[in-house]
């Protein structure tokens, strides 16, 4: 795929939650009262998202997301575990599933085949078997949305489908506006270190802008969360040891407290020569708050890959690593 037509599937995310919005309506998972999210990179990262969201839809339900070979200690017969792979043929997902089934835990598979396909059909286990050929990360909209459907007919969350359609038709509505605020901020960030803040609730967009920066524009970036780097991160701004441009994710439901911390922290840091933009994340619906942040994050990193002659699309430099780790025997 070139890199116009990476950054075209990316501005298309809209659609692709339109595409989305039944994936895993059919599936029907019972006597489950918490949820593990077993994935890593691109495809774990819609488990950071269904953390934020049921923070406010099911704030009682414990979510984890489990990235490694392993499912965590309290995972039982009561437990549902998501396993996600996009390619399905991550190693520590596969083995995530296996270490789950010693546990007796509910699983569903999510993915557009490989390993995980084969080893969820053979241990008959509910799949959601997404579109291929495309890169995990981008593939988003099709990972994340079944989560929501799957939990509801599990009795977890309350119906999302008035809000998902809510979100889709926000989002389309504002699709020239996020590309023109995703190219300006791009615009600002060559040559810079990001830095991504929000508060806690939000931390997993953030996480996601982070990580749609390192594999996109294929540069380093960071993100943290208030309160917490109040009592950290902030005193690195004494000694500066790169070129950063600090980036706050203001969701509108963010308590006064915290949205003051981001106002001292920007004038602080602005004092020390950083620069900074704040995006105010708005919306009726904490669902619309969470997937318009994600785009205008995964927006403004394939706009800055093309402002830097970067190719978008391959991470190389990953599917390297896999290649060389494969060839040492996994015992
Ligand atoms: C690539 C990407 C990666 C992959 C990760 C795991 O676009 O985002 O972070 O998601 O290497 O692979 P999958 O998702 O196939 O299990």
């Amino acid at each position: 795929m070139s890199a116009d037509s990476f950054i075209a599937l990316v501005e298309r995310f809209p659609e692709h939650l339109s595409e989305a919005k039944l994936l895993g309506a059919g599936v029907k998972v019972q006597g489950v009262d918490k949820v593990v999210v077993a994935g890593i990179g691109g495809s774990a990262i819609s488990g950071d998202l269904l953390k934020v969201y049921c923070s406010e839809k099911a704030p009682g339900l414990h979510v984890h997301v489990s990235r490694g070979y392993d499912v965590p200690a309290f995972a039982d017969s009561r437990t549902l575990v998501l396993a996600i792979s996009y390619s399905g043929n991550t190693e520590e997902t596969l083995s995530a599933v296996k270490a789950a089934m010693r546990k007796g835990a509910k699983i569903v598979a999510i993915t557009s085949g490989g390993k995980l396909m084969q080893q969820a059909e053979q241990l008959n286990k509910q799949v959601v078997a997404v579109p291929d050929g495309i890169q995990p990360r981008a593939a988003i909209p099709y990972l994340f949305l079944p989560l929501l459907n799957v939990l509801h007919n599990a009795g977890l969350i309350p119906d999302p489908s008035a809000e998902v359609s809510a979100a889709i038709t926000s989002l389309k509505a504002a699709a020239a506006n996020y590309k023109d605020r995703a190219r300006s901020l791009a615009e600002k960030l060559v040559g810079k270190v990001p830095l991504i803040y929000s508060s806690d609730r939000m931390a997993g967009v953030a996480y996601r802008w982070k990580c749609e920066f390192n594999e996109n524009a294929k540069v380093h970036a960071f993100s943290h969360a208030f309160p917490e780097l109040n009592h950290n991160e902030l005193v690195g701004y004494t000694k500066l040891n790169a070129n950063y441009y600090a980036i706050v994710l203001e969701d509108e439901a963010d308590s006064r407290r915290i949205r003051e911390r981001m106002r001292l922290t920007r004038e602080i840091i602005g004092n020390k020569g950083i620069p900074s933009t704040q995006i105010v994340i708005k919306g009726e619906h904490l669902l619309t708050r969470i997937l318009s942040a994600v785009h205008i994050g995964d927006l403004t990193s394939v706009y800055l890959a093309k402002l830097t002659g970067v190719d978008p699309e391959p991470v190389t430099i990953i599917e390297d690593f896999k290649k060389q780790l494969g060839k040492v025997p996994f015992v």
